[in-house]
């Protein structure tokens, strides 16, 4: 079973090396994994929040398109996409936000540290704070839920978020009595470095201590390795490795040998003018000729945004259903689906329900059926027919494969799909986990049994 792993990239910067060796390197290294099933995308509604720029918006949307494909992701492999070119987003935020309790809203941490920055000042609580960073959480909480992502690799300060979105996820779950949303996991890889940036703390754009990955070329990458701070023992003085910035970065490029070769060198003296020559040179290795790729990729925009539109597709391949299924389950649908899909709640003890069949036809016009539990809730989506008499000949042969047990119950990845001659006709949604996914599986396989003995629909 693939896990699916989904991460997002705010679109307001340019990669430095921290972002490389914390983010990128391992996430590209994960996505060629068999067993994982890579979503990566520029956050560009994010970016709205902390940028009003959009000059700055549409550069770091294609430089940070163009590392990640530079550095070696392959779009054909994973789904690599940008967050405003799926229009399913902003929808499900919304469907999130009216179930999201304000008061947890009220404890995210971005959102405090800005009121406790007022308070300091003496300002009034939400002065300067826009509804947008209030509602950050919600916006990622639905990047993740939309495509049913087990795994989410974020930095610490991202924690909180992964949670919020598994509490959303878990509420619409149980206000709508279905499992909708598969609940996330934040991923921390505890052995990735965190690199120290020119000043020693942690590489980051807000300490403005960066080194630039590809920006600006090899010179730009020299300049910033030569300010690098050090001591100010002389060349001959034994320096301490471990408390340098120009080793800890350089034991994140190096492999395990010449990391113990740069050590001795550094307690026998070698000085930081040459030390930081031998870090360039090794970092180069490897940069140089992604940068190639690199700049190639930015003297051809157009290639880029034709690789991010190819991947909303794909995004897309999976978000339009789902959320015409939350439409559905919101009472959002048209109306002559809603009347041809209702379960038929009143009227009648409840002894006397029994799991049935019902079809509709879907907003993008196909014909399909969905099986309902006794109690009416929603068992399985079929797939969409291009028209009514098709999709009833299928819940014919379902009722008659039912009856000769030849109706085929297969859990995959997260969802149970029911197969008729081999053929998947309908899928439940997704699990949260293969446990509770199998633990539907009699339900499922008697809601089957019941509809076998009952009548064939007219006409079939
Ligand atoms: N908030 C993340 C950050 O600043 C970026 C992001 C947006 C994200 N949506 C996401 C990360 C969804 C993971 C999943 O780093």
């Amino acid at each position: 079973m693939q896990t699916r792993v989904l991460t997002g990239i705010t679109t307001t910067g340019t990669p430095h090396l921290g972002n490389y060796v914390g983010a990128m390197r391992p996430a590209i290294e994960a996505s060629r994994r068999a067993d994982v099933d890579a979503f990566f995308f520029m956050a560009d509604y994010h970016a709205l929040i902390k940028s009003g720029d959009a000059d700055r918006i549409e550069r770091s949307r294609l430089e940070i398109a163009a590392s990640w494909l530079a550095a070696g992701l392959d779009p054909r492999r994973v789904t690599f996409y940008r967050q405003s070119d799926i229009p399913e987003i902003p929808e499900l935020t919304w469907f999130l936000t009216c179930v999201t309790a304000k008061g947890m809203l009220n404890r995210a941490h971005a959102y405090k540290a800005a009121v406790d920055r007022n308070a300091e000042t003496g300002e009034d609580a939400d002065a300067g704070i826009s509804a947008g960073l209030y509602m950050y959480p919600v916006l990622m909480a639905a990047d993740i839920l939309a495509f049913d992502a087990h795994q989410v690799p974020v930095g610490r300060d991202q924690i909180q978020h992964i949670e919020m979105a598994r509490d959303i996820g878990q509420r619409f779950n149980h206000l709508h009595g279905h499992r909708f949303f598969v609940l996330p996991e934040a991923l921390i890889e505890e052995q990735v470095a965190t690199l120290p940036g020119l000043d020693g703390r942690k590489m980051s754009k807000s300490y403005d201590n960066t080194i630039p990955l590809f920006a600006g070329g090899g010179k730009a990458l020299r300049e910033a390795i030569l300010r690098i701070v050090t001591d100010s023992r002389l060349p001959g003085e034994p320096k301490d490795p471990d408390s340098s910035a120009v080793f800890t970065i350089f034991r994140a490029f190096a492999s395990e040998s010449e990391t113990a070769a740069f050590r001795q060198a550094l307690l026998d003296g070698l000085g930081w003018g040459e030390a930081k020559q031998v870090l360039y040179e090794r970092i180069d290795a490897d940069v140089a000729p992604m940068r190639e790729r690199y700049q190639a990729l930015m003297a051809d925009p157009g290639a880029i945004e034709a690789v991010l539109r190819e991947g909303a597709l794909k995004a897309r391949a999976i978000a339009t259903p789902k959320l015409a299924a939350l439409r559905a389950a919101l009472g959002l649908r048209a109306s002559a689906a809603r009347q041809a899909a209702a379960p038929a709640k009143a009227g009648g003890k409840s002894s006397d329900r029994k799991p049935r069949l019902a079809s509709f036809r879907d907003a993008d016009g196909q014909f399909r059926f969905r099986l309902f539990s006794a109690a009416g809730e929603e068992l399985l989506l079929s797939i969409g027919f291009a028209d009514p008499k098709a999709a009833g000949a299928v819940q014919a042969q379902l009722k008659v494969a039912a009856a000769a047990g030849a109706a085929e119950l297969r859990p995959e990845a997260l969802v149970i799909h029911l197969l008729l001659d081999g053929r998947t006709v309908a899928a439940s949604a997704a699990y949260p986990d293969a446990s509770s996914r199998d633990a539907a599986l009699p339900s499922l396989r008697a809601a089957l049994d019941a509809l076998a003995a009952q009548d064939l629909p007219a006409g079939a």
